[in-house]
């Protein structure tokens, strides 16, 4: 790193979890290179957006973080401001005439070489921009990664990028590129290294994991699974997206013989109207939708299925919609993703006609909320007298808020069931367990109160002086 260089960087992710993921990785390689993270954005000197591009509004948010910083160099003239991700693909060099105190652009495949574009800025004297689509992106060097990276009870790790569906609304194969999947042994040696480290439990990452492995002819994410499940202590397997169209008959039983795989499937439909799927090029029907999740609930009773579902694409008729809220009302979601149709630059549905107006789009958009919203409250209501188990991830939301004012001077903690509902619970004060023993421990809750997005609930048996803790779960005698 030159002397000119910032220190103190700071992220700011915008998006979806790979987003996420990506963003711990450009921290790790920075970290590398001798930066270290800040999370004051005061004391940053390199400061980078990880940007999103899948809807309008995302855009607006990046464009509203990089405006705050139009000032910020007459202040501190060494500071650094980088574009990183999808809008940075999407936009490259106009993002530069837009925002001329940006210094990096760097798209979703050039990452990695972002230390070297810093030096090259200062030697240059100017902004750059390098979205080329060229580096090996499965590489993960895991071992430096691990090193500068603070491993958590739960990590997400990428087995897949780009998506070779076109969906017609969809900018992902545009901005992210062709579908290329990581091999097995790059995914499980990260999955490895990150258990060794304190990870219980992991999230698969990929656009449509399902197809995992088809094109290279690596193994199939079913068999991927199998072999990420035989890894010593880790204890809980997730992942997303599945596109309803690839899921295979292996997986579902994937559910059924892998005892460490939660059952929670994200399963985006949509739309609950064919000539709607057919528009989008969705390539599956409703029933064969139908069928699917049919099949998962007969292997899985109690899998909780969770969705995407864009209001308002265009020629979306008033019959069209009241579809989706049929099949909304037939699955029974435990809750969904809901967001209005944004038309997308390279999205080939921009063009298409019949486009529906913003206030309609909006009305459709708070009646799928409404409705959501009931089936939630029903669901979360049956979970309350049951005793469920929850991997302890840390102290709940409330008590980060209020401190020891949470539930008389009880520490309350947070975690999740396998179905991936957020539980909070908090001890007697009679307890003497060490509640940071327990971060990372599956114990058993029973629930005794339900909210529309957690459920409250008390540790069965906690207090008892005769527990152990023993292989992950903590057994009460
Ligand atoms: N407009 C609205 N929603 C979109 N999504 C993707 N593209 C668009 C768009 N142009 C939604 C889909 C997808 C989720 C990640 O974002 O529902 O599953
Ligand atoms: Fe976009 Fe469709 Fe690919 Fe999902 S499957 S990333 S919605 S193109």
């Amino acid at each position: 790193m030159s002397e000119h260089n910032p220190k103190h960087v700071y992220i700011h992710t915008i998006g979806c979890q790979m987003n996420v993921y990506d963003s711990g990785q450009l921290m790790a390689i920075l970290k590398a290179e001798g930066f270290c993270e800040t999370r004051d954005i005061g004391e940053a000197d390199l400061i980078i957006v990880n940007t999103c591009a899948i809807r309008e509004k995302a855009v607006q948010k990046m464009a509203s973080f990089i405006g705050r910083f139009s000032g910020l160099k007459q202040k501190k003239p060494g500071a650094r401001i980088v574009v990183a991700g999808c809008v940075a693909q999407q936009q490259g060099r106009r993002l530069l005439e837009r925002f001329p105190h940006v210094d990096v652009v760097v798209g979703t495949h050039a990452f990695r070489r972002l230390p070297l574009l810093l030096e090259e800025r200062e030697a240059r004297g100017e902004s750059l921009v390098d979205i080329s689509m060229t580096e090996n992106i499965e590489k993960t060097d895991s071992e430096i990664l691990l090193k500068h990276h603070q491993t958590d009870v739960s990590e997400f790790v990428t087995i897949m990028r780009g998506c070779d569906n076109f969906c017609t609304y969809c900018v992902v194969p545009y901005v992210r590129g062709p579908e290329i999947s990581r091999s097995p042994a790059d995914i499980l040696s990260e999955i490895a290294d990150l258990v060794e480290s304190g990870m219980k439990e992991v999230t698969l990452l990929g656009q449509n994991v399902n197809s995992y492995g088809m094109k290279e002819g690596l193994c199939t994410f079913a068999e991927l699974l199998e072999r990420v499940h035989a890894i010593d202590g880790l204890e809980r397997i997730r992942f997303v997206t599945s596109h309803p169209k690839d899921l295979s008959p292996e997986l579902i039983e994937a559910f059924v013989s892998l005892e460490k795989l939660c059952p929670h499937i994200h399963l985006p439909v949509q739309s609950g109207s064919d000539r709607i799927l057919k528009k989008m090029n969705r390539r599956y029907t409703v029933a064969a939708y139908l069928d699917k999740v049919y099949r998962l609930r007969q292997a899985v009773p109690e899998i909780a299925l969770t969705t995407d579902i864009i209001a308002g694409f265009p020629g979306e008729t008033e019959q069209d919609f009241n579809q989706t809220l049929e099949l909304i009302q037939e699955v029974e979601y435990e809750s969904l993703f809901a967001f209005e149709y944004s038309d997308r630059p390279d999205a080939p549905a921009r063009r298409f006609k019949n486009k529906v107006d913003a206030v309609e789009k909006n009305r459709r958009l708070r009646k799928l909320f409404a409705l959501q919203a009931s089936i939630t409250q029903k669901k979360q209501r049956a979970m309350v007298g049951r005793t469920l188990d929850v991997l302890v991830e840390g102290v709940s939301k409330m008590q980060k808020k209020q401190g020891r004012a949470v539930n008389n001077g009880s520490t309350e903690l947070c975690g999740r069931t396998g179905g991936n509902r957020i539980v909070n619970f908090s001890f007697g004060t009679d307890c003497d367990l060490d509640i940071r023993a327990l971060k990372g421990q599956i114990i058993r809750v029973r629930i005794e109160k339900a909210f529309s997005n957690s459920l409250w609930g008390v540790p069965v048996n906690m207090a008892s002086p005769s527990r152990q803790i023993k292989g992950g779960y903590v057994h009460v005698a």
